[in-house]
This record gives structure tokens, sequence and C-alpha cells, in this order.
């Protein structure tokens, strides 16, 4: 179908626009299947995933999970409080017991940096043959989040055809705490693949100026940038001025448990300045959509009426793409596993 070559999604710096079009397009065909009735489609079927959550999740670890049941595969929960890690056993160790009761498709969170990359690494060197899907890793990426963003804006422009052109020349905003989230990261790398411009927005203890370099350069590790002409990212201290000739708009959730320090003079200077309502929006100077990849602090990050307003909020919409996009992508990882289940 493509030239897709990943055995693991760990960063989306690592996507080509091939595999970018990819996976919008086989989320697109995912998304137009009745979700009732004969709902599942067989190609998982006799594989186990395994979703193993070190850090809370509501939305990514239900929509993996019912992502991979609507490929027919048999799913496992990993939840760290019951488990032997607090008896002492390793991470890879709990890992490793998953792989010998046959999970073939690993989607592992963790708030340290590098750990999904570390996991897949180790089996990898061990000669399993296991996909290991990064779900969140510490500030650094969140590829299934960046791509289903992706989905839901080209879906936005392009309803009939939402391939990274549609991405093409727009100019999408990004407000808000940028330096705590890895959504914003594995979105700059997605939105810029595809040609967008991205605006970057906050104040520079959330926004600190090295991020409009952040896509200049392939990451660590990386040799190089599989996309040859990027976007421009650029950062916008004033809220009215980012927002003029927007063509859609990101805001993100303050994280204030990674806060090491106190990085804000109060939640609601915090909301004047960078909040999203119905009469900031009109600084765009037409109608846009606006997108969270949840959870929201209502009333913080935007006001709780714009969340609501199906007309301009693309909340829920995004929430609802996170299924075909994580059954896209697990359905590519699983062509590159062993044929033959190994599951005793
Ligand atoms: C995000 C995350 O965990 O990185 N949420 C999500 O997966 N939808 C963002 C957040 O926690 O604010």
């Amino acid at each position: 179908m493509s030239d897709w070559t990943h055995r693991h999604v760990l960063d989306l710096a690592a996507f080509s626009l091939s595999d970018f079009a990819t996976v919008l397009e086989l989320a697109q065909r995912f998304r137009a299947m009745p979700t009732s009735g004969a709902r599942k489609l067989p190609a998982l079927q006799g594989r186990l995933v395994t979703t193993l959550f070190f850090e809370p999740s509501t939305r990514t670890r239900s929509s993996f999970e019912l992502a991979a049941r609507r490929l027919s595969a048999d799913v496992v929960s990993f939840t760290p409080g019951s488990s032997s890690l607090s008896k002492g056993e390793s991470l890879l160790d709990t890992v490793r017991t998953y792989v010998a009761m046959g999970a073939e498709l690993l989607v592992v969170r963790h708030r340290a940096t590098a750990v999904p990359q570390q996991l897949a690494e180790a089996l990898d060197a061990a000669g399993e043959s296991v996909a290991v899907l990064n779900g969140g890793d510490g500030l650094h990426s969140h590829p299934s989040q960046g791509l289903l963003d992706l989905f839901t804006l080209a879906r936005h422009f392009a309803p009939d055809a939402p391939a990274p052109e549609a991405l093409r020349g727009r100019r999408i905003v990004i407000v808000g705490d940028v330096l705590h989230s890895r959504v914003a990261r594995s979105n700059l790398w997605a939105l810029t693949a595809c040609g967008a411009e991205v605006v970057l927005c906050g104040p520079p203890t959330l926004v600190p100026e090295a991020f409009a370099d952040f896509v200049a350069a392939p990451p660590p590790g990386q040799a190089r940038d599989p996309v040859t002409a990027r976007g421009l990212v650029r950062i916008e201290r004033d809220l009215d001025t980012a927002l003029a000739g927007a063509d859609a708009v990101m805001t993100l959730r303050l994280q204030q448990e990674r806060m090491q320090q106190n990085l804000l003079t109060s939640l609601d200077g915090y909301h004047r300045r960078y909040g999203l309502t119905h009469g900031r929006l009109a600084a765009c100077g037409r109608p846009v959509p606006v997108l969270h990849p949840g959870p929201v602090n209502r009333g913080v990050e935007m006001s709780g009426a714009l969340l609501d307003d199906p007309a301009v909020s693309l909340v829920e919409e995004q929430v609802r793409n996170g299924i075909p996009i994580r059954m896209a992508l697990l359905y590519l990882l699983q062509s590159s596993l062993n044929p033959s289940s190994k599951r005793p």
C-alpha cells in the first residue's frame, strides 16, 4: 500500500510525508466503517494488545483498547498500582512478563522521557517480534495524539480527502503550556511536515524562545529529517496578534503537575491573557475551529461555553477520531510482526 517501514511508533519526528498520508488514508477508511452490527475487522485476530499506562489516562488508553477490539485483537491492560511493580519488579521484567504471555503490540505511557524507546530497543535486542506504540512519554512525544489532531484538522479542511495536503499553507495557532506538552511537540512535527505554519503563543515561562527552532534539526539519535520542506514555526506573545489570520487554534492544558516551580502569577490572569472565549476568537477575523487534546481545565485555557459549542469546538471530534487513528497504527504495525502468533 505504501512505503511504511516503521516497526514501532515512537516519535513523529521520524515520519515522512508518505507515512502521514498512509495513516490518514487508513484512518479515513476505518472511520467510515459502521460501529454497530458487524463492527469488527479480523486484522488482529489472534494477536494480543497490551496497554501499559504508568501514568493516568482517560482518552488514549480507552481508545487504543477500543481500536484493538474493533480489529478483533485480545486486549489486556496493565495497572501499575495493583501489579508486581510495587513488589520491586523492574519495568522491563514487567513488560517481558506480558511478552511471555503473547503480547505482540504494546502501548506504553510513562512519565519519564524515552521509556517506550528504551523498551523497544531492549525487546529488539532480545529478538522479540513485538511492536511498541508510544502512548505518551514525559514531555517528549505523543504520536497518536499528534496524528489524531492532524486527522481532525485535515477532515475539517477537506472532509472527503483528509490528506496531508489539506494542511499546506494553513496557519495553526497553538496556545498555552507548550513547555510541558508532549502533544504540542508531536503536533509541531506533524503540522510542519504537512506544510502548515505553526504559531506558538504563551508567556516565555510556558513557550520558551527555543521552540522557534524545535523542528530545525532531527532529534538526537535520528540521523536525518525524513521531510525535505517543513512549514515555519514562530512565536507570538500576544494572543490577538497570534490569532489574526489563523485557520485553526489549538489550546493546551496547563500541566500544573509537571511544573517544577510556580510559572504563573494567577490562573485568572492567565485566562485573561491566553484563555480562549467566543469574544477572543473574533481576533481571527473569520470563524475558525478550536481543538484541545483534553483533559480541559474549564474556564482556564478555554471557556466552558466555547468547549461546549459544536459550531466551534472540535474537542469531541478529536476524541472520536482517536479510534480510527489508533486502528490505523495497530493495523500498520501488525504487518511487521511474525505471521504466526507465538501465543501459548
Ligand atoms: C495529554 C497527555 O497526556 O499528554 N492528554 C491526552 O493524551 N489526550 C495532554 C494533557 O495531559 O494535558
